[in-house]
């Protein structure tokens, strides 16, 4: 008898998270916890200006303090050729300044001591002595032509530009404009936000003199990068190199990239000879890590008079501080921002995009979004709003006029859509959320002055980084692995590629393995994070796990059920063409009750193979996905603003995610949940912004808000499935999806609501001082700088 797929814990099984049983009861181990023999502690000297020349460092004090063993400068990692290091984006970083300061919180020295404490006390006695320059704190100011060079370290670096890029059809898109019945014209702001995991970055690096092994305990999201970026940058071997990425307490793009502390902490293990632990602080984390946005949109849509759009421009200045260290596929500058407007038909579309240096932390990281999608999907959803108003059509309407509906479908800036069913996911929300009735509701209570707005948001995104012809982080090609071991007693072990940092893959993979194999998904631990123990893989981030590590945990266990097929023709003593399979059991075709479990063969594996068949049950696949997944999503708000105040509130969410097939229902609700949290936090009370001398406002959490469950409204959840054509069990991305889609969602929802007052646009967050200022002088508030009290 086959056994059932839920009852083993396979497709669509709510199978709860193994992860949880440690990390509810506190047993997780992450890198913090890892206390090795004679490990000294690392504190780093951060820049308290944004822009300064650095006149001289001393370090005599510190060197005195009782407890310190090493004080690092940008000279001393000079003279070991690694003041400088390349990044993803193929621009320079300092590791440590030397020259100038280029933000605040840029790394000046550090100090490795006996405890954090000593390491603390002695960074505050080392003496800077900076020349103030002025701070460049926005792309507009980094364009005037008066502007202070910022990367005068760079060899014909005469301006602030970090990169230009373009993509689209210039001259059939202008012309498409000349002839517009309509043009609708929009500009807004996404503002600088940061992924905040609540456990910052940090590493222990462990440099064994006796062996010359490199161990570092790591947050990372991609150990195997890091492990081939360590080797290119130090010079180390790389399998003199073993990078463990333990538990992780959250990423979000956050510990993707290679950060000054991780080099300066190998290096100090290296000098000491002995094991060097460096924790950021959360001020330390805030201020000089990965930040995510900080981009200015202007867009065009050009629309006949039935509402179809024929043309799309779109420009965006991006702030990258001070060095271009975006983790994104190479060929693409400014990331995924070309996916904007996917889930539209739309003939002829322009993008343009330059990139600016100003004097604030480096990052432009993928905050939960696949390389700037999230970015591209505000705005695309906030211009369609925008001209749907305008235009004075449904935005539901205007919507269903404009989606793609057939599939394979090349998008206006180059992109394969594979599948999905929009129309059907925007129905099911609009029928959920009583869309109607909720119109004829927001009538009536404007004619009693009460405010209330309805937000659409509708979006398609890539997910699942590569194919590996298009995607490449530093050369590298983007695909994903996984290796598989059957035990005899038919228990299994399973090593991938990816990361896990709270997304639950110890549960998933192991139900896909249960899904291929009828293995109870109980029976098989997934390893990752550890690069001596697991196979090459890109890591986690864009959503990509599913699509690619997932999809090699497929081929793998395929790979092994072929093999397990030639076991169970032996042990059965027929040929394997008069074999069928059933899950978690090969039987003869003429006579099914003649059958092997998928256990019996892996018993048959170690002792009773067939002559000439190789012991052992295992087999690993490197997946190099077709193309991207490209999930959907309809969510819907309705808020009602206070007048009186600017204060609103979500009166409903419902959210229609179309997946693909869903490996863990349960899962997968968490995942939109938690992305949903993180929209509505963006939308009205994150940003991290700065005073016009550079300094960081929004380095801790009174600034910078984090939802608790008390704000975060309530999800109403609902799916559609259309299965991804090109993955192996039909799924497609969906840790980001929420998200990405759900900020714009609830921005319109309050331009909804005051639109009848003049109100077009009012920037993240959507505070409600701007809403009272838009209310009470009938106009838009723009974050475009300068920000007043800037
Ligand atoms: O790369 P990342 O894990 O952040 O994103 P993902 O691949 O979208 O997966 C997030 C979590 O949802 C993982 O545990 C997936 O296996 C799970 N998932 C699922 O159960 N079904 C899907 N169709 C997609 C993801």
């Amino acid at each position: 008898m086959a056994v059932d797929e839920l009852s083993v814990g396979g497709l669509g099984a709510r199978v709860k998270r193994v992860e949880d049983d440690r990390l509810i009861r506190g047993k997780g181990n992450f890198t913090d916890d890892f206390k090795l023999p004679g490990m000294l502690h690392m504190e780093i000297l951060r820049s308290p200006h944004a822009h300064a020349r650095i006149v001289s460092v001393d370090t005599t004090k510190a060197w005195a303090i009782p407890g310190v063993h090493l004080v690092l400068t940008g000279e001393l990692m000079a003279q070991r050729n690694l003041a400088w290091m390349p990044t993803l984006s193929y621009d320079t970083q300092a590791v440590m300044a030397m020259d100038k300061v280029r933000f605040q919180g840029q790394e000046v020295a550090a100090v490795v001591a006996d405890d954090p404490y000593i390491a603390k006390d002695a960074c505050e006695a080392i003496e800077v002595v900076y020349e103030s320059l002025p701070a460049i704190v926005n792309p507009m100011q980094a364009k005037a032509p008066d502007a202070p060079l910022i990367r005068d370290d760079k060899d014909g670096q005469a301006d602030n530009v970090c990169y230009t890029w373009e993509v689209g059809d210039k001259s059939m898109t202008d012309r498409v404009f000349e002839r517009a019945e309509n043009v609708v014209k929009l500009d807004c702001y996404y503002p600088r936000s940061h992924p905040s995991p609540i456990e910052c970055c940090g590493c222990i690096a462990d440099f064994n003199p006796a062996t010359a092994k490199l161990t570092i305990y790591m947050t990372t999201q991609a150990p195997h990068i890091i492990r081939t970026a360590v080797a290119l940058v130090a010079e180390l071997p790389e399998h003199m190199i073993r990078i463990i990425a333990p538990d992780i307490g959250g990423g979000f793009g956050n510990k993707v990239p290679v950060y000054p502390g991780y080099v300066i902490a190998t290096l100090a293990s290296i000098l000491v000879g002995r094991p060097v632990k460096w924790i950021e602080d959360k001020t330390g984390n805030l201020i000089s890590t990965g930040f995510a946005r900080d981009m200015y949109f202007h867009g065009e849509l050009a629309i006949d008079r039935r509402g179809k759009i024929e043309g799309l421009r779109i420009h965006v200045d991006t702030d990258n501080g001070a060095f271009f260290s975006d983790a994104q596929p190479t060929k693409f500058k400014v990331g995924l921002m070309h996916s904007a407007f996917a889930c539209y038909d739309i003939p002829y579309g322009h993008l343009t995009s330059q990139g600016h240096y100003t004097n604030k932390a480096p990052g432009g990281v993928a905050y939960r979004c696949s390389f700037r999608v999230t970015e591209a999907m505000f705005f695309q959803e906030r211009l369609i709003a925008a001209a749907a108003s305008d235009l004075g059509i449904d935005p539901a309407e205007f919507r269903r006029v404009n989606f793609v509906r057939e599939f394979p479908w090349r998008t206006t800036y180059g992109m394969l859509l594979d599948s999905g069913d929009y129309d059907k996911c925007l129905t099911l929300a609009l029928e959920k959320l009583g869309y109607e009735e909720l119109r004829k509701e927001q009538a009536a209570a404007r004619k009693e002055g009460r405010y209330i707005g309805i937000g659409i948001s509708t979006m398609t995104e890539p997910l699942g980084a590569g194919n590996s012809r298009e995607f490449d982080i530093i050369g590298i090609k983007m695909f994903d692995s996984a290796e598989l071991r059957i035990h005899p007693s038919g228990k299994a072990v399973l090593k991938i590629g990816s990361k896990t940092q709270g997304q639950g893959h110890e549960t998933t993979f192991a139900q896909i393995v249960a899904h291929e194999l009828g293995i109870p998904s109980t029976d098989i631990l997934v390893q990752h994070g550890d690069t001596d123990n697991t196979p090459f893989g890109m890591g986690t981030y864009a959503s990509r796990s599913t699509p690619t590590a997932g999809a090699a945990t497929s081929m793998a266990s395929r790979k092994v059920r072929a093999k397990a097929r030639k076991l169970a023709a032996h042990l059965l003593e027929v040929s394997e063409d008069d074999l069928e399979w059933e899950l978690g059991r090969f039987y003869v075709r003429d006579a099914p009750q003649r059958g092997v479990t998928i256990q019996d063969c892996a018993l048959a594996a170690y002792t009773n193979m067939p002559d000439g068949l190789e012991p052992g049950l295992e087999n690993n696949a490197y997946y190099d996905p077709p193309n991207m997944t490209w999930p959907f999503a309809a969510y819907l708000a309705a808020v009602e603003i206070d007048p009186e105040t600017g204060v609103w509130e979500v009166l409903r969410f419902v959210a229609v995610d179309d997946c693909g097939v869903r490996i863990n229902p349960m899962i997968v609700e968490g995942q939109i949940m938690g992305g949903l949290a993180e929209a509505f936090a963006m939308s009205n009370m994150q940003f991290i912004t700065f005073d016009s001398s550079g300094n960081c406002i929004g380095a801790n959490y009174m600034d910078y808000l984090i939802p608790t469950a008390w704000e975060t409204p309530k999800w109403e959840l609902h799916e559609v499935v259309t299965p991804c054509p090109h993955h192996p069990i039909g799924a497609k991305g969906v840790g980001e999806c929420a998200t990405v889609g759900g900020p714009a969602a609830f921005v319109n929802a309050v331009m909804d609501a005051v639109s009848h007052l003049g109100v077009r646009n009012i920037d993240m967050p959507v505070f409600s001082g701007r809403v009272w200022e838009a209310i009470t002088q009938q106009h838009d508030v723009s974050g475009f700088p300068p920000l007043a009290g800037h």
